[in-house]
């Protein structure tokens, strides 16, 4: 047996300041897209912004149901839109902002678990690391790839 210990790295701002043009752009919006919330039973409302390759940005936001698991998370929303519209485009970045009862989270909302995976699958489709910007009020996190969000990804192919 042999102990390992994985670290990642990943940025931190206060604010927009020192972040470039375009994250600031993609960050303000997913803060935009928030508005797309549809979301009656949590009044949490979290807006997604992709930027793809090309400069498009394709916006999503979470959307409830009555019937909880039909609903769908904002990132997914963006990222299904994106690859029914966008199908060749690669993804560049993904910003995502989450608000409750209205009011920016200070520490940024972080994806679950299937967004995550959904992430996996379009990374590995392009074969380019797909950035992910967390959105707060007090804290703005940037990581690199999706592996820093989900390391030990699921692949299919991967049978070492
Ligand atoms: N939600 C997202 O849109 N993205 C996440 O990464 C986590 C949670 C939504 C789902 C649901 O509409 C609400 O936030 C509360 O969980």
């Amino acid at each position: 047996m042999s102990k390992k210990r994985l670290t990642i790295d990943y940025e931190e701002f206060a604010s927009v300041e020192g972040m470039t043009a375009e994250d600031r752009m993609l960050v303000a919006k997913a803060l935009e897209a928030q508005k797309g919330s549809y979301s009656p039973y949590s009044h949490f409302q979290v807006g997604a912004a992709l930027l793809l390759a090309d400069g498009t940005v394709v916006m999503g936001a979470n959307q409830e149901n009555a019937a909880y698991p039909s609903g769908l998370c904002a990132e997914r929303t963006a990222l299904f839109a994106a690859g029914a519209n966008y199908p060749d485009v690669p993804l560049e970045c993904l910003a995502i902002a989450g608000s409750d009862h209205g009011v920016l989270c200070e520490s940024p909302a972080s994806p679950c678990g299937a967004c995550r995976q959904v992430m996996a699958e379009y990374q590995k489709k392009f074969g380019k690391p797909l950035k992910i910007i967390l959105v707060g009020s007090k804290r703005i996190r940037k990581f690199y790839q999706v592996d820093d969000l989900l390391p030990f990804i699921f692949d299919s192919l991967t049978i070492e």
